[in-house]
């Protein structure tokens, strides 16, 4: 098979925004096109300062600076990439359905089907289909049927390739990818589809960590890969409640199971509870199509996860009023950290959101500051929730670009996201100027206990 020497990637989020400026940088003799229908987004990939492309990722902007004009675009003109393409990704989000069956579990494939639509309107030559989105397993058929019954003569052949990146570490992940994964048709015809695609990341990527796999293996890897995440975030979050009750420490405990080299050390944080895009969506739409294949203990065994992380979200908030003398009403809350986690703006199912709105019911007012999210953002994410009405939003909740200022006169701080700058904080200056008592509820375990409960603080930490 030719090599591909033109690729083009629809979606320019999260995942395609990174994956796509990585390929370029590492297969200078490949154009990579990037193209989305937002056109604010595309105009933000474009900005001639490369600090302010759409997503904050450590590294990003200098690889987007080292290849964006080279090999590397961005563009709204979606039909033209299409069709000037040899290879194109399809990046586009698949979220949790919000309305019609599968409401609130499945995942809404509309975006995906669009893109399989307008590439079968506007091919004229064959092309390899890549499924770099997470979807449910066997999507892929859908694609096929959809793309094979054009009756243009153009052959298409899927793959499936699903991201493995965590956001904070996205360069550093795509650059040295624990593996890559490629799934496609047992077919002479998808062998090669597969080779090409092994090819360009072979560029950077050492062959024995790429794994090929039938279609289906890929897309049900991606979700198994991030259920079994996911599991060890709410079980260890499980065990930090019966931590607080029992005088045990839960760091204590995840260090003695994690040097057990069949459990391993990494991704056993207790905290607050996961979000991002992925975990819980992806979880809901495993459960749904266990569900739909009548595999109810399959279904509730998964579904556990979830509901565990709910309940620790819900604690936190709970811990809070409770610990205030069961009121927060009128009260200053601060909030240190909005994003889902360090080192990316990224909010979505962040669990400050959840743990805001929990405190806004019991007419909190909240101040918060985050490094790297603004107040639009804050806003759109608690207006997103349609608990109340975005003016009370914005007249019970102040976004600070200044973390003392925001911490002034507060009744409690809640840590809610692990930024490293959080440790390095005057928090004598912090505590000087709060209410007393002066609470500090650490939902990431970041700051140093004792240091700060020797300042004044009454501290409360996550399994301690
Ligand atoms: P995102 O929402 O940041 O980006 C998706 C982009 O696709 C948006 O900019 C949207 O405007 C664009 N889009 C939607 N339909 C389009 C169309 N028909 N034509 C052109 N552009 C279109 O989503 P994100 O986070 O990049 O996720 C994409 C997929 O990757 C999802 O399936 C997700 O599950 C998966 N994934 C996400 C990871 C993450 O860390 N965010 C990691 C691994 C996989």
């Amino acid at each position: 098979s030719k090599p591909i020497t033109k690729i083009c990637c629809i979606g320019a989020g999260y995942v395609g925004g990174p994956t796509m400026a990585v390929i370029a940088q590492k297969c200078p003799h490949i154009q990579v096109t990037v193209v989305d229908l937002n056109q604010a987004r595309i105009s933000a990939w474009n900005d001639p300062d490369t600090n302010n492309i759409p997503v904050y990722e450590p590294g990003l902007s200098e690889v987007v600076a080292e290849a964006r004009g080279r090999n590397l675009f961005f563009s709204t003109e979606v039909d033209e990439a299409i069709a000037g393409a040899e290879m194109i990704f399809i990046s586009v989000n698949t979220p949790t359905k919000t309305y019609g069956s599968g409401k609130g579990m499945a995942a809404d494939l509309k975006y995906i089907e669009l893109c399989a639509r307008q590439i079968a309107r506007v091919s004229k030559t064959d092309k390899i289909i890549v499924e770099k989105s997470t979807l449910p397993v066997r999507t892929a058929e859908a694609v096929k049927s959809i793309l094979q019954n054009t009756g243009n003569g153009v052959q298409f052949q899927i793959l499936s390739n699903p991201e493995f990146l965590a956001e904070g570490t996205a360069v550093e992940d795509l650059h040295a990818p624990d593996r890559i994964l490629i799934g496609g048709d047992t077919t002479e015809e998808g062998q090669q589809a597969i080779a090409a695609l092994v090819e360009v990341y072979a560029n950077w990527v050492p062959t024995d960590r790429i794994l090929t796999t039938n279609l289906w293996s890929s897309e049900l890897s991606k979700l198994t890969a991030n259920a079994f995440l996911a599991q060890r975030v709410s079980s260890i979050n499980a065990l930090s409640e019966l931590c607080e009750r029992t005088g045990a420490d839960v760091s204590e405990v995840a260090r003695s199971i994690g040097t057990d080299s069949r459990i391993g050390p990494k991704f056993l944080n207790a905290s607050v509870g996961f979000g991002g895009s992925c975990f819980q969506k992806d979880i809901l739409n495993l459960v749904y199509i266990a569900r739909s294949y009548g595999l109810q203990q399959v279904a509730d065994y998964w579904e556990q996860v979830i509901i565990m992380n709910d309940h620790q979200k819900r604690r936190f908030a709970t811990n809070i009023v409770r610990t205030l003398y069961n009121t927060v009403s009128g009260k200053k809350i601060a909030f240190l950290g909005w994003a889902f986690k360090k080192d990316t703006n990224d909010t979505r199912e962040s669990a400050a959101i959840y743990v805001a709105d929990d405190l806004l019911n019991e007419q909190a007012n909240i101040t918060v500051y985050d490094p790297k999210v603004g107040e639009a953002q804050i806003q759109y994410d608690l207006n997103y929730l349609a608990t109340r009405s975005a003016e009370q939003n914005k007249e019970l909740v102040t976004v600070i670009t200044d973390p003392y200022e925001t911490c002034k006169d507060a009744h409690a701080i809640a840590i809610m996201t692990e930024w490293d700058e959080f440790k390095t904080y005057d928090w004598q200056r912090i505590y000087d100027n709060m209410i007393k008592p002066a609470f500090l509820f650490d939902g990431r375990n970041v700051v140093d206990k004792k240091k700060l409960t020797d300042i004044g603080f009454k501290v409360y930490t996550i399994g301690k």
